[in-house]
């Protein structure tokens, strides 16, 4: 199989281009590395089956050439994450909306099975937990940049369902909840890199707000499994499956999880993080998906607990990234 990953520079990406590439596929990646590094993908980087464009999602000339040398299309390449979101929010739409209509139409055009990585952020403020995947979106303002983001990824999968229903465009969409493992950067905001540098480096681990909201953390390989066992289900496509762990842990819990296996010095201390994004910035207490759908389809069952998640990361910030 030939499998073209945007996006494949990046967290998820390079482990799925390696899992890949590891059961004899070939893989192409197109990345614009903004947040993506050829440090993510070194040992990939020279292997006979993997051939790497620099380039941005917004090219489709480019696009429309490679997508039509494949057998298959993981779309990954994505604005992510709230920080990076709000501090460029006119980019993060182009790229989330222009840049994903560009692959979903050339996908759709040479009739390339595709899947499509949504986000747990669309179900926004809905309190109804855990959620299921035919739950309400329930969105702030659009006076508040942080919504844009589960806007323009509600956009994403309204398009590729739009093209499923007019042009019987072979497409999955997933929702993915807090993934994380080794490689994901604590530049952007991500909680666990950033509580494990922090840890590392005995400075205070700064959680935001008191602590007790909760997230349901999944290791990035029970991810890529995932999604590799859902592409062979015929029945998956034109339907829409969360993906994530339903181990829920509050943030104050994650941080004093990290402060005890880094055996660390740090104080553990909440911030406003009205002081860090924006006034009136707002967040939500709880994110746990509904997971029996995938499940149901596919035995899903992620195999990493949050100690394991925490014990890989410090291990990959102790190796490759601590300053
Ligand atoms: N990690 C998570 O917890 C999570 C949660 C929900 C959804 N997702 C989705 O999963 C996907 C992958 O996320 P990730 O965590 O690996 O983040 P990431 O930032 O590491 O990966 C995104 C990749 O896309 C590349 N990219 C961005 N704009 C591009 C463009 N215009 N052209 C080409 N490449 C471009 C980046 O350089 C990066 O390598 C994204 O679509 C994201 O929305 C991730």
């Amino acid at each position: 199989m030939k499998y073209l990953i945007t996006g494949g520079c990046g967290f998820i990406g390079s482990h799925l281009a390696e899992k890949l590439l590891l059961s004899g596929s070939d893989v192409t990646v197109i990345d614009d590395l903004s947040t993506g590094s050829l440090d993510n993908i070194k040992e990939i980087m020279h292997h006979e089956k993997f051939h790497l464009f620099i380039d941005t999602i917004l090219n489709s000339v480019l696009l429309e050439e490679m997508i039509q040398k494949v057998d298959f299309v993981f779309h990954l390449a994505a604005v992510v994450g709230v920080k990076r979101v709000m501090d460029n929010p006119v980019d993060s739409i182009i790229i989330n909306v222009e840049g994903t209509y560009n692959v979903l139409r050339l996908c759709a055009k040479h009739n390339k099975k595709t899947l499509l990585a949504s986000t747990s952020e669309i179900y926004g403020k809905n309190t109804n937990v855990p959620f299921k995947e035919d739950a309400d979106i329930v969105i702030g303002t659009t006076k508040k940049k942080r919504w844009s983001y589960a806007c323009t990824k509600a956009i994403d999968e309204f398009l590729a369902f739009a093209f499923f229903e007019e042009k019987n465009f072979p497409v999955i969409v997933i929702r993915l909840f807090n993934t994380v493992g080794p490689r994901q950067s604590d530049k952007y905001g991500m909680v666990i890199p950033r509580f494990i540098k922090q840890a590392l480096n005995n400075q205070p681990i700064t959680v935001f707000g008191d602590g007790k909201q909760t997230r349901c953390f999944s290791h990035v390989k029970d991810i890529v499994d995932g999604m590799i066992n859902l592409i062979i289900k015929e029945d998956a496509y034109g339907q829409v499956f969360n993906m994530g762990s339903e181990e829920e842990v509050t943030i104050e819990e994650l941080a004093i999880a990290i402060k005890e296996m880094t055996k660390s010095a740090s104080e553990i201390i909440c911030i406003n993080p009205q002081e860090i994004y924006s006034k009136g910035f707002e967040d939500m207490s709880r994110r746990m998906p509904d997971i029996t759908k995938i499940r149901d389809m596919t035995n899903f069952s992620p195999q990493y607990n949050i100690k394991d998640i925490i014990r890989d990361c410090i291990e990959d910030v102790k190796k490759n990234r601590i300053s």
